[in-house]
């Protein structure tokens, strides 16, 4: 009886195998477990015959050997492998994986421009973007009732007061107000920031947009050194062989002034949609300080000469990217920002 129960369970463990720690749970408990089969064995055991006991002790023992060595390997071998699948995972399945984030487009460009200019000693610097008439228009040789004035459509805050009139910067020249009020020549900094102007949201204009401004003040600073300065910009921006060409215009606080295009990025010169068959696309306004500009931030003007010149962040991002709708940039569409996402350093 206990010979053939023996047996049998001899086959059964030989024949057992699985990677499933819950199964090899299972066995451990029917074999070896305080109630488990052996144990029964063993109780069985006890009433044979002394004759019997003789034989069967020794097929007994190596019958518990067998049982507690498969328990072993079998666990060993599984502790050496993940035991994913025991918990129902399966482990080949591709990860989550990491949803990483992108710079914005206008961070990219700024960041391009600030990098361009810091090579030839230009700092940044930062002012409010709340302003008063004084920053804004004022010392920048707007003189009052001026027409010029409405050539930015302003949102006022408050209007009068101890401080004048009261409005969201309409540029970052504001800065160089403060920054040439606050010090002394050289000054070579540019001035990035967003600035506001009262005009219906469309494809083409916003309520804001990004500027970058920059001033360079010291003694015999030229038009030409305006020049190269900027044909150096275009070139490290758009590449060697990028063409500039300077129209005269009117800013109250440059003068003389001009408006700068480069030779269009797209088609590159040769006509396109883009540049309306010019051949030719504007990217910023610029122009030598005005001496009054300088006196009225109390700079010698007799001493001291500079340039000054601004664009729009969203326009040279426009060329560079090709985005058609200047709103994209605001709505934090994230099918427009992911694909900035190469562009990660
Ligand atoms: N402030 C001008 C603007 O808002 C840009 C500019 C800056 C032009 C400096 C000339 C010199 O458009």
């Amino acid at each position: 009886m206990l010979q053939e129960k023996i047996t049998q369970y001899t086959t059964e463990i030989n024949d057992f195998s699985t990677e499933n720690v819950e199964e090899l749970e299972q066995f451990r408990i029917k074999f070896l477990g305080t109630k488990g089969i052996i144990k029964d064995i063993f109780d069985e055991f006890k009433a044979v015959s002394p004759e019997e006991k003789r034989t069967l002790g020794k097929v007994l023992n190596e019958f518990k050997q067998l049982a507690e060595n498969k328990y072993q390997t079998l666990k060993e071998q599984d502790q050496g492998e993940i035991t994913g699948k025991d918990a129902g995972l399966d482990l080949t399945l591709p990860g989550a994986g990491f949803e990483v984030g992108a710079r914005h487009p206008l961070a990219l460009v700024r960041r391009e421009i600030v990098d361009i200019f810091s090579k030839l000693g230009f700092v940044v610097a930062e002012g409010p973007e709340i302003e008063d008439d004084w920053h804004n228009f004022s010392a920048l040789n707007f003189p009052e009732e001026h027409p010029a004035r409405d050539m930015q459509d302003t949102f006022f805050i408050k209007k009068g007061g101890e401080f004048g009139d009261i409005a969201l910067r309409t540029h970052t020249s504001s800065v160089q107000v403060r920054m040439m009020e606050a010090g002394q020549p050289p000054f070579r900094a540019l001035m990035p920031g967003r600035v506001y102007r009262n005009e219906a949201i469309s494809a083409r204009a916003h309520c804001f947009f990004h500027q970058v401004e920059g001033l360079y003040v010291d003694e015999k600073v030229s038009f030409a050194d305006l020049k190269q300065t900027l044909f150096y910009f275009v070139q490290e921006l758009y590449g060697e062989g990028t063409k500039v060409r300077f129209r005269p215009s009117y800013f109250p606080f440059t003068e003389p002034s001009a408006e700068m295009d480069i030779s269009c990025t797209i088609c590159k010169g040769d006509g396109c949609p883009f540049c309306k068959y010019s051949g030719w696309v504007e990217i910023l306004g610029c122009g030598m300080v005005d001496p009054n500009v300088l006196e009225n931030c109390g700079i010698d003007s007799t001493k001291y000469s500079g340039f000054a010149f601004g664009m729009g962040i969203e326009r040279i991002a426009n060329l560079k990217f090709e985005i058609k709708d200047l709103r994209l940039f605001s709505e934090n569409d994230t099918r427009f920002l992911k694909q900035f996402k190469t562009s990660l350093i």
